[in-house]
């Protein structure tokens, strides 16, 4: 069984995600951890993002770079917006996604373009999304109690900013697959989100 996770930064995606991986016993990816590794090692080489070939370059990326906790932060998810517009760069990434998705018992993914490109024929498509309020207030807590110094509002413009590269880019944009299943997660705790997840699922597998 493939679970194709897709949605907007900070939507609880990743959340949903781990906790249906722990439920149905499956391996997950994050699959935004891939992009935001190309990211960080363009910085790292000194590169520019909007650049293709240098965030093509990135791509051969180490992979201890992935367990470095700078991928974490907030400029590493803008530079990983930037860099995901580059298509060589997703086709770079595509086969190692695509074959965690393929592998025996199935698998969990979570990004942007799970349901749409690296695994259309999943047997279940979430798609997670809250709005831009929500999702900035959650952020924004989450960042104090790493005490972060930061803003409500620089928070909300740049999950705005974000939204937009993400949504309008030419190549697998972020869109819900027609047959993906839409989360809202504004209103919803934690466990609410979780448990409204494992029923869109659970849904899903007996059609
Ligand atoms: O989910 P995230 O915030 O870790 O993702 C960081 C960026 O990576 C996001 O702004 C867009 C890009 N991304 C993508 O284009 N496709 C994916 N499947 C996952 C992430």
């Amino acid at each position: 069984m493939i679970i194709a996770v897709d949605g907007p930064t900070a939507s609880g995606k990743g959340t949903i995600a781990k906790a249906l991986a722990e439920h149905f016993g499956l391996p997950h990816l994050d699959t935004g951890l891939l992009y935001r590794a190309v990211g960080r090692q363009v910085f790292l080489d000194g590169g520019d993002p909007d650049d293709g070939d240098d965030a093509l370059a990135a791509t051969a990326f180490p992979d201890s770079l992935l367990d470095d906790p700078h991928l974490r932060n907030e400029e590493t998810g803008g530079l990983a917006s930037r860099v995901s517009v580059h298509s060589a760069v997703r086709q770079a990434l595509y086969e190692r996604q695509r074959s965690f998705a393929m592998q025996d018992g199935g698998a969990v993914l979570d990004g942007r373009d799970i349901g749409t490109v690296i695994a259309p024929e999943a047997e279940a498509k979430l798609f997670v999304t809250a709005s831009v309020e929500a999702r900035a207030q959650r952020r924004f807590l989450e960042m104090r109690e790493r005490g972060v110094q930061v803003t409500l509002l620089e928070i909300e413009d740049d999950l705005r900013r974000r939204d937009e590269r993400d949504r309008n880019r030419d190549v697998a944009p972020l869109v819900p697959a027609a047959d993906a299943m839409v989360i809202d997660t504004s209103a919803l705790g934690k466990e609410e989100a979780i448990a409204a997840a494992i029923e869109a699922v659970k849904s899903a597998c007996s059609q």
